[in-house]
């Protein structure tokens, strides 16, 4: 069997093209994939769906000790309803990160992002990845660009889902949203010290998977070279 790196880790702000990368990467070097926004995605989903504000830290926990989250197929579950079709949306957008930034949500994720390291090899995509998660990943990369050229491909995204809003709303989203994620004091977003970064805004998907299939391959070069893995 060919050797490979067990965990590649992509952090990064909203719309650096973190998941499409992540799914192709991970396709090329015949790996898992783990979309950890749509775990949180999921949870703020079903909170907000339930009349839960994040505010309500009382109510969020009651709920949380009675939920599963769970990934089957490449689907994301919050006890038996698949709610994978309903969490790409402009108000989940606009509410996720003020779910995500709550210490007991956060903790009740962690087990479950982990435990997909075991399943084989993994590309794992978010936004604390490479510093709280997998802080032992083979390859931890960090893909940023402008914030006008993030909302130019969400706000592109959305228009392809036949979601309407203006560019302008969608600029000021992601760049309200990267505040939060960047502020929050538990795993806030931030490159990891020992990660690679990549400033996509004049890449093309084709480039940055291409440069970082590379880095697969000299990471996997490297560790041969000195006989095995590190631990
Ligand atoms: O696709 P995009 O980068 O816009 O977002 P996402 O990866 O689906 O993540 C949605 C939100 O979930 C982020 O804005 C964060 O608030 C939260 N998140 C997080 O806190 N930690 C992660 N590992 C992944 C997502």
């Amino acid at each position: 069997m060919m050797p490979s790196l067990y965990v590649v880790t992509i952090d990064g702000p909203a719309g650096a093209g973190k998941s499409t990368i992540a799914r192709l990467l991970a396709r090329r070097i015949g790996a898992n994939y783990l979309d950890t926004g749509a775990l949180y995605r999921a949870l703020a989903f079903y909170l907000d769906a339930s009349g839960i504000a994040p505010a309500n830290g009382k109510n969020v926990a009651e709920a949380l000790g009675g939920l599963v989250v769970s990934l089957q197929g490449g689907r994301v579950f919050v006890d038996s309803s698949d709610v994978t079709d309903k969490i790409r949306t402009p108000h989940i957008d606009a509410i996720v990160s003020r779910y995500a930034e709550l210490p007991l949500l956060r903790a009740s994720l962690l087990e479950l992002q982990r435990s997909q390291a075991a399943e084989g090899p993994l590309v794992a995509d978010g936004r604390d990845m490479g510093t709280v998660v997998f802080p032992k990943a083979d390859l931890k990369i960090f893909l940023s660009a402008t914030a006008e050229e993030r909302a130019r491909r969400r706000w592109k995204e959305l228009a392809e889902r036949g979601e309407r809003t203006s560019f302008e709303e969608v600029l000021s989203q992601v760049i309200r949203r990267d505040g939060i994620d960047s502020s929050r004091a538990l795993a806030p977003l931030r490159q990891a010290e020992d990660a690679v970064v990549l400033d996509t805004t004049a890449l093309s998907i084709e480039e940055v998977l291409s440069r970082l299939s590379s880095l697969v391959e000299e990471r996997l070069k490297e560790r041969l070279n000195r006989g095995g893995r590190d631990v």
